[in-house]
């Protein structure tokens, strides 16, 4: 049984964890929506700077709601790939500095193997072999994972991803940052159908369509032109019927690769991860769409869908069950593949738990 403090700094959210194996013992989320909103998105200098103020409080904050010292923790982790390479750095040093300090061994972790690792918080009993389908602002992955540490991407945006295209068209309809819940709080009020849209397909070179690859560039541009008639017209912009059909024609996409994608592989488990994995029209089509051909879905609840530290900490107990531990040289990366999880590791035998 691992215990671990972690830190997620990666992008705008400073949140620290305390996690023992798969249970969640705190989990403190200082959240910067409020100061880069003003913007209409993340500023890295901005965000470096508000994780440097709020660290020290919130690392102090993790351990009293845990009710736990430092005697009880066995390792300290932080994401180190990828992401904003100036609050990367934050985390990662916080880190570093405590695990020296204290005398703990120390885990960099790669984000995305965190999202995916939202789903054993809330099903502790989950094994792999399993699909995650990871939709957060900068990634839309489909993931088989096979072990702890090892992946293999099936499927992967070729343009935005998901929160991404959510976020562009908020812009476009004049709503405020971030993009994906305002959409999904108005679509609900909407008309799905209203506007057509193109869900987007990736073509390939033998011809017809790639299965698991998607793409919303040609989605997002739609709604642009949709959005300029609309204006030409002087007709008051039906924001809730554009939110309604742009979130139908993203949830139908998603589903559909996903779905298809584990049938074909013989996977009879959809994790979903990252913040788009709130998106309440993914969840009812995704959901739907699984029961009919028996497969099962599970659906981490927002605070571990959206960036946290609890993720970060579930996947760093794994890592160090198996004895594994970072080098205190490690360094942040602003990019990073899944598929090279396993070289932020090295091999310690002393760790290794027994169960
Ligand atoms: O995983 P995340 O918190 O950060 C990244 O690692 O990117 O994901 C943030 C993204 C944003 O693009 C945001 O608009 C989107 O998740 N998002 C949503 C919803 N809640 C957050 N997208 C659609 N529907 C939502 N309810
Ligand atoms: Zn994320």
């Amino acid at each position: 049984m691992a215990c671990v403090l972690a830190i997620e700094t990666s992008c705008d959210e400073t949140a620290v964890a305390v996690v023992r194996d798969r249970t969640c013992l705190s989990n403190i989320v200082a959240s910067q929506i409020a100061v880069h909103r003003q913007y209409g998105g993340v500023v890295p200098e901005v965000a470096s700077r508000s994780h440097v103020e709020t660290i020290n409080e919130a690392i102090a904050q993790s351990l009293i709601e845990a009710q736990l010292d430092w005697q009880a923790i066995d390792g300290v982790a932080a994401t180190c790939a990828p992401g904003l390479v100036g609050s990367l750095l934050v985390g990662l040093t916080a880190a570093k500095t405590l695990a020296v300090v204290k005398q703990k061994p120390f885990l960099g972790v790669h984000h995305l193997e965190g999202h995916i690792y939202a789903s054993y918080l809330i099903e502790p009993e989950l094994q792999p072999p399993f699909l995650c389908l990871l939709v957060s602002g900068g990634h839309t992955s489909l993931i088989y994972v096979k072990n702890c540490g090892i992946y293999e991407i099936i499927g992967a945006t070729r343009d935005d991803a998901a929160g991404e295209a959510f976020d562009k068209v908020a812009r476009l309809l004049k709503l405020s940052y971030p993009g994906g819940p305002v959409i999904d709080r108005l679509a609900k009020d909407g008309n799905p159908q209203a506007y057509p849209l193109p869900e987007g397909k990736v073509s390939v070179p033998s011809g017809g369509y790639h299965p698991y690859d998607s793409s919303f560039s040609g989605l997002k541009t739609a709604v642009l032109r949709l959005v300029q008639t609309l204006e030409q017209d002087s007709v008051e912009l039906p924001v809730k019927d554009i939110a309604a059909s742009f979130q139908e024609t993203v949830a139908r996409s998603l589903t559909k690769r996903a779905v298809t994608c584990a049938l074909d592989y013989g996977l009879n488990t959809i994790a979903v991860g990252g913040g788009v994995a709130a998106n309440s029209g993914l969840r009812q089509q995704l959901q739907a769409a699984a029961a009919k051909h028996n497969l099962r879905v599970l659906f981490p609840p927002l605070k571990y869908c959206t960036d946290n530290a609890a993720m970060i900490g579930c996947a760093a107990a794994d890592h160090l069950n198996r004895g594994h531990t970072s080098p205190l040289t490690l360094g942040v990366q602003s990019r990073l593949p899944i598929t090279d999880v396993m070289q932020l590791y090295t091999y310690d035998c002393r760790l290794k738990s027994e169960k």
